[in-house]
């Protein structure tokens, strides 16, 4: 949901909250996007921020935790549980994209994400070498859909220069006008999330990165980021372009933990 769509919920929302008589559809407008996870996968997260909330009687799931989700600025998705007769919200910070796919479905149930429909969940990627220390962190971690605030959901680079990259192949070139890159959520953020630039093109067969100075630019993040900071770029009118990529610049090893694009 963009700023101002969460602004104008917000808004509403303490609207509802005062005047119980208000119409509910304005409210429904605020119900975000549904998207099927594992709810022990929301659940047992020790990197995330969460809450579980008893529903009140007679309230509708529905609203009632959309609602609570909304007032609170790090709630990026609910869950109404359990999913046959809810009894609770689980209101957390963990971010799952509408079109993250759960291989889990055992306990699977429809939550609901302030995240928008992106470019990046399910597009190829490429990418410098990653550091072969830790081997979790690769590249696709940046495809899933799902970040958990845990560092082996990120992307790590080897620290050379000729490997402080990624690019996102859409198939064909896609319109877009935002791209969100996440740092880090540890101390180390400073030096490896630090001037990035994402550019874009419909060329492929460049040599990264001095090749991707023939880009267009798109945006820039002169760095240095803060632990967990996220980096949002908007460029003023839709950009279309097959590729997308973000490299850093400064002389350290690249850590990127989630990226949007929409
Ligand atoms: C990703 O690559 C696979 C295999 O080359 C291809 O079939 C698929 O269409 C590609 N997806 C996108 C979004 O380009
Ligand atoms: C890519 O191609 C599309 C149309 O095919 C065009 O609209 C767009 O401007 C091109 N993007 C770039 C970055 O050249």
């Amino acid at each position: 949901m963009s700023q101002v769509g969460v602004q104008w919920c917000r808004v509403w929302v303490t609207m509802l909250l005062l005047l119980p008589s208000a119409p509910v559809e304005g409210g429904e407008l605020c119900l975000m996007r549904s998207v099927l996870i594992s709810l022990q996968r929301v659940q047992a997260d020790y990197f995330t921020k969460q809450e579980s909330l008893d529903l009140p009687p007679g309230a509708r799931p529905a609203l009632y935790c959309s609602n609570k989700c909304t007032l609170l600025d790090w709630c990026q998705l609910w869950c109404a549980y359990p999913s046959n007769t809810p009894t609770h919200c689980l209101i957390s910070n963990i971010i799952v994209m509408p079109t993250y796919q759960e291989t889990n479905l055992a306990d699977a149930l429809t939550c609901h994400t302030t995240r928008p429909k992106d470019l990046a969940t399910h597009a190829n990627i490429t990418g410098g070498k990653q550091d072969m220390l830790y081997p979790l962190r690769v590249k696709e971690n940046l495809l899933d859909g799902f970040y958990n605030y845990d560092i082996n959901q990120c992307f790590f680079t080897d620290p050379s220069k000729s490997n402080r990259w990624f690019t996102l192949d859409f198939g064909q070139p896609k319109c877009f006008q935002h791209v969100i890159l996440h740092a880090q959520f540890i101390y180390q953020a400073k030096d490896r999330f630090n001037n990035v630039q994402v550019r874009v093109s419909n060329v492929t067969a460049v040599t990264p990165p001095d090749d991707f100075a023939a880009y267009d630019l798109f945006g820039e993040f002169p760095g240095a980021a803060s632990p967990g900071q996220v980096v949002e770029m908007k460029s003023p009118k839709p950009v279309c372009a097959r590729f997308i990529t973000g490299h850093m610049l400064y002389n350290n090893a690249f850590q990127v933990c989630h990226v949007e694009v929409f």
